[in-house]
């Protein structure tokens, strides 16, 4: 199945952390606005706590002095003692706090976030989201959501908390000892660029890994949502291999990333100690010849070791801060989509109802993921309010295409719609779709009861008039029969409806709606003669004084139709009754009449 080709140039190009991207990332802080003051005092609490930690690091060092009888602060051992007792209570306090702040910022504002990325998914049109796929949106969501709130609730914290550090450790020993912080402070710059080229790298390499592994999941999904083609076509094997070759390339490039991280931690390692015992070499030297205390000496390793963590960590923490960026940019690509829609609470009934005539004025359409093929080409037709029309003609002529732009699904590339004398796209989105109802050949049931599978045409439906909605339907006899009636669950977890059971709940749903405008496709078509003729009369009562458009193969069933049009390679080719299509002897709609005959006998 097809790569994703787009993401994987994307990250060819090794983008560069620019003003401009971080400006942008920044955004994600207006999510953090509305708790800033958690926020600060979380910073607060976290400054203090560095401080701390700075002041705790020096004591044992004064405990050497102590023991040589010249003490910096006039304090006694067992004092010493009590005080670092009592910081370590205080650093305790402030440790909790801080976690528990940051944890109520970044819970808080990400849920927010996540929120109108899904709002912002779900009124997108649909081919913004064709143009993608499932699993990629998902991993916006998920992913790259939790990556930046890592960022907010840990590693931001930790990276200010790191360079307090770092800044601190660095003026206390140049004050405390200027000359043997010096030649420390000479070592720094070697470690500091070794670990910024090595870890630009190794970030490379990591997100590399990442798309790989998106890729494995990818597959997983693809292959779990159509599981019954895979095992109908005995494809387990294939789909084995192909998921091994994504993880082979996964554990490729992470053994790749690892080798790299594997140098650095060995790179850093050998020069953090390494200049740590060359400056104990100066340091004890110094402390020979009578220059230096102890303690003093103590301390200065102290030091040593806790500015070198600080830096390693702060190189960590960067690559974590620079793929966040990137995870903002991949949200704010969906945020900054302009949505169809804004969603709001609806009346129970459109606002604004449609007597529902329906003008097509030559309408001419080309699919966004297909722009070379034209497949409408210059569609006519008017459908006087409450009339029913039928469009038949070849698999692929574009009859649900034109349904499709009925309901707004996608824009005409040219000419006009108008319903009720206005063209839709002057119509507000939502009054207009409340007005249309569509009974699909494939029906999706959601997750859930009967009863609400039926109420999703209208939330808030009483349980009578659910109740009614499936007696009209035809559906009641089959839901009466399971145990638990209405509520009996369906989906995944529940009962599997047959294909005619799940049209006719859809058909209830539709009635429930009591749209103007009616739109079947193909709605009677996979049916056996019982269940068609069930879902025929369900139909009709549907029908009955609304516009409806029926897309229909077996011509049998669209005998009594105002007008039917024969669709042909995005035209129509021919139109009228059926009783005057069937006078036309080499009509098209009689070629077809005859081919379905033949068929049938
Ligand atoms: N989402 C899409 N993106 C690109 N091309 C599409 C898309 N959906 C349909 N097409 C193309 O548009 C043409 C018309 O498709 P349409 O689904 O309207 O045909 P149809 O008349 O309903 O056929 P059928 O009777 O088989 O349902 C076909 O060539 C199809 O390949
Ligand atoms: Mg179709």
């Amino acid at each position: 199945m097809a790569m994703r080709t787009g993401g994987a140039q994307k990250e060819g190009e090794r983008p560069k952390l620019t003003g401009d991207r971080i400006r942008r990332a920044l955004r994600i802080f207006s999510y953090v606005l509305p708790y800033r003051w958690t926020f600060i005092a979380g910073m607060v609490i976290l400054a203090a706590g560095s401080l701390l930690f700075l002041g705790i690091m020096r004591l044992p060092g004064e405990v050497f002095n102590i023991l040589d009888g010249e003490p910096t602060y006039n304090l006694g051992l067992n004092q010493v003692f009590l005080v670092l007792a009592g910081l370590l209570a205080l650093q305790g306090v402030l440790s909790y706090l801080r976690v528990q702040l940051f944890a109520r910022v970044s819970e808080k504002s990400m849920a927010t976030l996540r929120s109108d990325l899904y709002q912002k998914l779900i009124t997108l049109s649909i081919p913004f989201l064709e143009e993608r796929r499932v699993g990629e949106m998902t991993s916006r969501i998920t992913n790259d959501v939790t990556q930046v709130q890592g960022v907010i609730s840990v590693t931001l914290a930790e990276f200010v908390r790191q360079v307090i550090i770092l800044i601190g450790g660095i003026v206390l020993i140049i004050v405390a000892m200027p000359r043997l912080a010096l030649i420390m402070l000479g070592t720094f710059p070697v470690v500091v660029l070794l670990a910024m080229f090595f870890g630009r790298h190794i970030r490379r390499l990591m997100k590399d890994r990442q798309d790989q592994l998106a890729q494995t999941n990818v597959v997983v999904e693809e292959t779990m949502q159509s599981i019954q083609t895979v095992k109908a076509y005995t494809n387990e094997w294939f789909e084995l291999k192909r998921y091994a070759k994504h993880l082979n390339e996964v554990v490729r490039l992470a053994l790749r990333a690892a080798h790299m991280r594997g140098l650095f931690a060995a790179f850093i390692v050998s020069v953090m100690f390494g200049a740590l015992f060359f400056i104990m070499w100066r340091a004890s030297l110094m402390v020979q010849v009578g220059v230096m205390e102890k303690g003093d000496l103590v301390n200065f390793i102290i030091f040593t070791g806790i500015i070198g963590g600080a830096i390693a960590s702060l190189g960590a923490f960067y690559t974590e801060m620079v793929s966040a960026v990137g995870a903002t940019e991949r949200i704010w690509e969906i945020m900054d989509e302009t949505p169809e829609i804004s969603p709001r609470q609806l009346p129970a009934r459109p606002t604004q109802r449609f007597t529902g005539e329906v003008t097509y004025q030559q309408v001419q359409f080309t699919y966004p993921g297909r722009p070379d093929v034209p497949v409408l080409k210059g569609i006519d037709f008017t459908i006087p309010a409450g009339r029913k029309i039928a469009l038949v003609g070849a698999s692929g002529a574009g009859k649900s295409t034109i349904v499709q732009l009925l309901l707004q699904f996608y824009r005409v590339s040219a000419g006009q719609i108008w319903v009720d004398g206005k063209n839709i796209y002057d119509i507000d989105l939502l009054d207009y779709r409340q007005n249309i109802a569509i009974v699909p050949q494939e029906v999706m049931l959601f997750g859930g009861t009967i009863q609400e599978n039926i109420a999703y045409g209208r939330p808030g439906a009483s349980v009578a008039e659910i109740e009614d909605a499936a007696h009209k339907a035809n559906a009641w006899q089959f839901i009466q029969a399971f145990p638990e009636g209405l509520q009996t669950l369906v989906g995944e977890r529940g009962v599997k409806l047959s294909g005619g059971q799940r049209q006719r709940i859809a058909i209830a749903r539709a009635i429930l709606k009591d749209p103007a405008i009616l739109l079947l496709d193909e709605a009677t078509s996979s049916l056996d003669a019982e269940s068609e003729k069930l879902v025929q009369e369900a139909l009709n009562v549907l029908m009955e004084g609304r516009t409806s458009i029926i897309i229909a193969h077996r011509l049998a069933t669209i005998r009594d139709v105002d007008c039917i049009y024969v669709i042909d390679n995005g035209l129509i080719i021919e139109q009228g009754t059926h009783d005057e299509l069937s006078a036309i002897p080499d009509g098209a709609y009689n070629t077809l009449a005859r081919l379905q005959f033949e068929m049938a006998g």
